[in-house]
């Protein structure tokens, strides 16, 4: 398993100072950030780097800025996602959410820096590497491009951006969604950044096509099993358990794999998932434990 120290170390490092810059806006986003989390996207990417590849320069150099950068991806749609617009929630990872502590016009902006923020981690990175490894940028500029697309696509009106449009508009008189407008919802709305991790991870060590793709189809299985277990968790975890409010669904009256379907048929469904992301995962190269371990506690509800 990666050090996930050194992630929040990394993240520390690269996040404006506190006193940096105009009004509370690098104070409000170390909060979103630095305020915990599970990590779990950065430490994917880090992982699925380490499949094909053992160059820990490389690693250093391409993987933890894109690591970082999805956190603050991550980190962005949370924020957003809690605003009283949205699910109008008071509380994430134990503590206020980042409008209620810093207040709505700043939520929104906090937001929007991040997201920014991400895109400037990414670039900086691509720089350093020209700077201080032009032969590694030579070589492996492609690559980078190719798995910085991936990272915005995947986040962006087609990819997360578009599922959040689905979870607030999409299924708005009352009309009962069936399983695969529910899938497509989470699919966009949480997959798409377990995606990414996935395959920028993968192709930033120089992955080839099929493990990427077989990478990005795990993703999408292991995002709709994880969007599935925190709807479950809404309902039955207290927030001693998930540091969030619990029962923001019902509140929002949203339509998720529990209230559709029940939460029995919710748990058989990421029970499916799970076993075809393992199937999925046998499929690929090198040494699996660190996802065999990271799944079977993720799932094992
Ligand atoms: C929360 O994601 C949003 C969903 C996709 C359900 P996480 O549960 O990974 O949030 P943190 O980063 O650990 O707080
Ligand atoms: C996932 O859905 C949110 C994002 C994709 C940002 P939720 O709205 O269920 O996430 P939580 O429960 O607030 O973390
Ligand atoms: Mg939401
Ligand atoms: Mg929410
Ligand atoms: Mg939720």
């Amino acid at each position: 398993m990666i050090d996930l120290k050194k992630i929040e170390e990394l993240l520390e490092e690269c996040l404006p100072k506190e006193d940096e810059g105009y009004g509370l806006l690098s104070s409000a986003m170390r909060y979103s950030i630095l305020g915990g989390g599970k990590r779990l996207r950065a430490i994917m990417l880090i992982e699925s780097f380490r499949l094909f590849s053992d160059d820990k320069e490389l690693e250093e150099y391409t993987a933890y800025p894109f690591a970082c950068a999805l956190e603050c991806i991550h980190g962005y749609s949370l924020v957003h996602d809690d605003l009283p617009a949205m699910d109008n929630d008071e509380y994430r990872r134990g503590a206020l959410t980042t409008h209620k502590r810093y207040g709505h016009a700043m939520g929104i902006l906090t937001g929007d820096a991040l997201l920014n923020y991400s895109a400037e981690i990414i670039t900086s990175a691509g720089e350093n590497l020209e700077k201080n490894k032009p032969d590694y940028y030579m070589d492996n500029m492609r690559n980078f491009m190719r798995a910085a697309s991936i990272l915005y696509k995947n986040a962006g009106a087609f990819g997360m951006i578009g599922g959040q449009v689905l979870d607030v508009e999409g299924f708005k008189d009352n009309a009962r969604p069936d399983e695969n407008m529910l899938a497509t919802m989470c699919e966009l709305k949480t997959s798409r950044l377990f995606q990414s991790a996935l395959c920028c991870g993968a192709i930033l060590a120089g992955a080839d096509e099929t493990a990427v793709s077989l990478l990005d189809d795990i993703g999408r299985l292991m995002g709709l099993a994880f969007q599935i277990r925190d709807d479950i968790l809404d309902v039955t975890a207290s927030f001693a358990e998930t540091g969030k409010d619990t029962g923001s669904d019902e509140k929002n009256n949203k339509s998720t794999f529990v209230s559709i379907f029940g939460l029995d048929a919710a748990r058989e469904k990421i029970k499916e998932l799970y076993d075809e992301m393992m199937m999925k995962l046998l499929k690929l190269p090198g040494d699996k434990s660190a996802f065999e371990t990271l799944f079977g506690r993720l799932f094992s509800i």
